[in-house]
């Protein structure tokens, strides 16, 4: 598969499956400093599957920008957020993994953000509006616990994305931001008004819930499976 940078309004999601990211590719991706990162993980699972997201984002930056993946410069915003050093930073990204999949986004519109979680996580929110919902949602969610559990998940992954599309993650209190109905229009909302959120439905997503934020200015959204060239 080639790979091309996305154009102008147009965002493209990679799905990536870190257990088929070949170890020698993940050998020839990662920079040295993210191999001793990956060794200081507790447990081994967890180093693997670290490295092999992180493998697939730079096998995939590298294509896009028809570039060595372990020469590309990443730098790291204030609140972790990494992206491209210049004069490679026109090309924005976000990653997010959960236990069996990652997705990378790209734009080249302005920064992105992407949140993926499994969808059965949805359940243990239940109990935890107060820690990241808004009054005006937690006052909509439904009672039956498992259209409420959804709609959490839903209330998490766009949430989480929209905040790491701003690059502040959840140093920024989600429960600040309002996604109740009649202020979805985040242009209400000074700090996200230049992002739109998109939920990622896909056949290779039917067991996740998965949310992109993106400038306004994308029209386009494509996802894809990525296995390399
Ligand atoms: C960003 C954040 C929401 C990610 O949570 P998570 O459960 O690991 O979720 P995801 O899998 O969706 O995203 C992880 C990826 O997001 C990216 N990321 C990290 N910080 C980010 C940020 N502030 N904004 C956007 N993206 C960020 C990285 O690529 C990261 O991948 P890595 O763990 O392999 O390095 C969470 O770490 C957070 O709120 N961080 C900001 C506040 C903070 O604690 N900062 C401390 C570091 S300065």
């Amino acid at each position: 598969m080639t790979l091309s940078p996305p154009s102008p309004g147009h965002a493209l999601v990679l799905v990536i499956d870190p257990a088929r990211i070949p170890a020698e590719r993940v050998e020839r991706c990662l920079t040295r400093e993210e191999k001793e990162q990956a060794g200081r993980f507790h447990f081994e699972k967890d180093a693997r599957h670290w490295s092999a997201c992180r493998a697939g984002l730079r096998w995939i930056l590298g294509e896009a920008l028809q570039a060595d993946p372990a020469a590309l410069l990443l730098e790291t915003g204030t609140h972790g957020k990494p992206r491209l050093a210049a004069p490679l930073d026109s090309l924005h990204f976000n990653l997010s993994h959960c236990r069996d999949l990652a997705l990378v986004a790209l734009s080249a519109d302005g920064p992105v953000g992407v949140d993926l979680e499994h969808a059965d996580r949805a359940p243990t929110l239940l109990g935890c509006e107060e820690g990241f919902c808004h009054p005006d949602e937690i006052e909509e969610l439904p009672a039956d616990p498992t259209l409420r559990a959804g709609r959490l998940l839903e209330l998490w992954t766009a949430k989480e994305a929209l905040l790491k599309g701003l690059g502040t993650g959840m140093s920024l209190a989600p429960q600040s931001v309002s996604l109740a109905s009649g202020k979805e229009d985040l242009a209400v909302d000074p700090r996200l008004g230049h992002f739109r959120r998109h939920r990622l439905v896909h056949a290779l997503l039917d067991r996740h819930v998965a949310c992109l934020a993106v400038p306004t200015a994308v029209t386009r959204i494509e996802i894809r499976c990525f296995h390399g060239s």
